[in-house]
C-alpha cells in the first residue's frame, strides 16, 4: 500500500507540478485561487498543509487526504470532514465539491443522480482517511474519473507547494529508483540470438488472453495489475521494476523477447527480473509482449489482481514536463530548449505509434531522421532534442 501510495503521490504531484508550469494560462491561475479560497471555507482542515490523491481504479476510484506534518490536530479535521463527506456523497449529496468547484464541476451531475449505485467508504489513514468508491456502473467510473480530473487541476497549486522538495529528497520516488540501471539496459546491445526478431504471433484477442493469463500468474507479482512496475513484491527491489507498459511503447520487440527470456542474470544488468526461457515457450512469450504492449497501449482492461496503476499517457506527459522544469531550475536548459524538446517528443511518440517503429539501442537518431524527412520537424530540433537528451541523461533526470 506503502509503495502504492508514493506511487500516487508522484503521479499527482508531477502532474500538478506539469500543470503549474509555465504552460498555465492566467485563467487556470485564477480558478486555481478561488478554488483555494472556497475549498478553505468548506475544508475545515488546511489545504496548504495536506495533499489530496486520487487514484483511478477500473472499478472505481480512491481519494485520498493526507496531512504533510502529521499534525494530530489536522489529520483529525481531515477525518472528520472525509467520514462526513462520504456520509453525504452516498446519499447524492455533492453540496460541497460543486460550491468549491462550481456547479458544472465534471462528473458532479452523474454522481450526484446515480449515488445509490455507487458503494462509497470511509477509512482512516494514520496520517489522515480515505474515500473509496467503486461501482459496476461504467458510465458513472468515467464520471467519477472526470470529477477526480477537476479535483487535480483545481487543487494544484497547493499541493505542489511541497511536491519538488519532496520529490528532490529521493525518497523513493516511482520511476527515479534504479533508473540509471534501465537506461544501461535500454541502450544496451541485443545479443545476436535475439537481434531483429519479429513477433510472429499475431495480437488478437487469443493471444491477448493467453498473454493475459501468462501476465496475471507469473509478472503481475511485481510489475503489477497494469504494468506500471508498482506490484505488490516490487517495493525494495533495486533496480527497481520497470514500468513496462510504458517502456514497452518504446522499446522494440527482439528487446523485450530478450529481457523477458534471459531476465536480470547480470547482462546488461543484474536484477531480480527472472528468466522465462525455461518456463514460458517462445509463443507464450510473445503471447504476453502483446499482452503488455496492449497494457500500454490502452486497448485492453487489466485484470484486477495484484494491484497497481494503469498507465496513464497524462501523467506520462506531466512527469515529462518536470523532467525539463527540474533542468531549467537547474539552469541546464532554457524554455526554448524545453518547449523543442516536448514538441520533438510528442512527434517521435506519434512516429512510433502509428508506424511500430521503436527506440532501440541508438536509433533515436534515424527516427529523428524519418521526422526531418516528413518535415514534421526541422534538422535544428532535432540535433537540440539529442542535446537536450544527453543534458537530461547526464544529469540523471531521464525517466
Ligand atoms: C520478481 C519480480 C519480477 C517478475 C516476477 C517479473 N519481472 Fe520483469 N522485471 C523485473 C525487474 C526488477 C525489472 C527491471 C530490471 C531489469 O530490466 O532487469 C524487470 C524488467 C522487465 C522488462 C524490461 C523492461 C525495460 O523497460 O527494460 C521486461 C520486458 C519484463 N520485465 C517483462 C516481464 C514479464 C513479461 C514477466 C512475466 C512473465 C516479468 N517481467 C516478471 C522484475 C520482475
Amino acid at each position: 500500500m506503502n509503495r502504492k501510495i508514493v506511487g500516487l503521490w508522484m503521479i499527482v504531484t508531477l502532474f500538478l507540478w506539469g500543470c503549474s508550469s509555465d504552460q498555465m494560462t492566467h485563467q487556470q491561475m485564477t480558478h486555481q485561487e478561488d478554488v483555494a479560497e472556497r475549498g478553505a471555507t468548506v475544508m475545515p482542515f488546511d489545504l496548504e498543509r495536506s495533499t489530496h490523491i486520487f487514484e483511478k481504479l477500473s472499478d472505481g476510484g480512491l481519494q485520498q487526504v493526507v496531512s504533510d506534518d502529521g499534525d494530530p490536530e489536522q489529520i483529525d479535521l481531515i477525518q472528520t470532514h472525509l467520514r462526513e463527506e462520504a456520509t453525504r456523497f452516498q446519499q447524492g449529496d455533492f453540496h460541497d465539491p460543486a460550491m468549491i468547484h462550481g456547479e458544472d464541476m465534471a462528473g458532479l451531475q452523474a454522481l450526484s443522480t446515480g449515488a445509490e449505485k455507487l458503494t462509497i467508504e470511509y477509512t482512516e489513514l494514520d496520517e489522515g482517511g480515505q474515500i473509496y468508491y467503486t461501482t459496476d456502473d461504467h458510465e458513472l467510473v468515467t464520471a467519477l474519473h472526470a470529477w477526480f480530473d477537476q479535483q487535480v487541476a483545481d487543487h494544484g497549486s497547493h499541493a505542489m507547494a511541497e511536491a519538488p522538495a519532496e520529490s528532490n529528497s529521493g525518497g523513493g520516488m516511482m520511476g527515479m529508483r534504479g533508473n540509471g540501471s534501465m537506461r544501461v539496459a535500454h541502450h544496451a546491445t541485443i545479443p545476436d540470438e535475439y537481434a531483429n526478431l519479429a513477433n510472429p504471433v499475431a495480437a488478437d484477442s487469443a493471444s491477448l488472453e493467453r498473454g493475459g493469463e501468462i501476465y496475471v500468474v507469473n509478472c503481475a507479482v511485481c510489475h503489477g495489475d497494469g504494468g506500471m512496475g508498482d506490484g505488490p513484491a516490487a517495493e525494495n527491489l533495486d533496480p527497481a521494476v520497470s514500468p513496462i507498459a510504458h517502456t514497452s511503447q518504446m522499446l522494440g520487440e527482439s528487446y523485450l523477447f530478450w529481457r523477458i527470456s534471459e531476465g536480470g542474470k547480470g547482462d546488461p544488468l543484474t536484477s531480480a527480473m527472472p528468466s522465462w526461457k525455461e518456463t514460458l515457450d517462445e509463443e507464450a512469450r510473445w503471447d504476453v509482449i502483446n499482452y503488455v504492449q496492449a497494457l500500454g497501449a490502452g486497448t485492453i482492461e487489466p485484470h484486477s489482481n495484484m494491484g497497481g496503476a494503469m498507465f496513464d499517457p497524462a501523467a506520462e506527459l506531466a512527469s515529462r514536463q518536470e523532467m525539463l522544469s527540474e533542468a531549467m531550475a537547474q539552469s541546464l536548459i532554457t524554455q526554448t530548449e524545453a518547449d523543442t524538446f516536448m514538441n520533438v517528443h510528442t512527434a517521435l511518440d506519434t512516429l512510433m505509434a502509428e508506424t511500430g517503429l521503436r527506440m532501440q539501442g541508438d536509433n533515436t537518431t534515424t527516427l529523428l531522421t524519418i521526422l526531418v524527412d516528413q518535415e514534421t520537424i526541422t534538422q535544428s530540433d532535432a540535433d537540440d532534442f539529442e542535446r537536450v537528451h544527453d543534458i537530461l541523461a547526464t544529469a540523471g533526470l531521464m525517466h
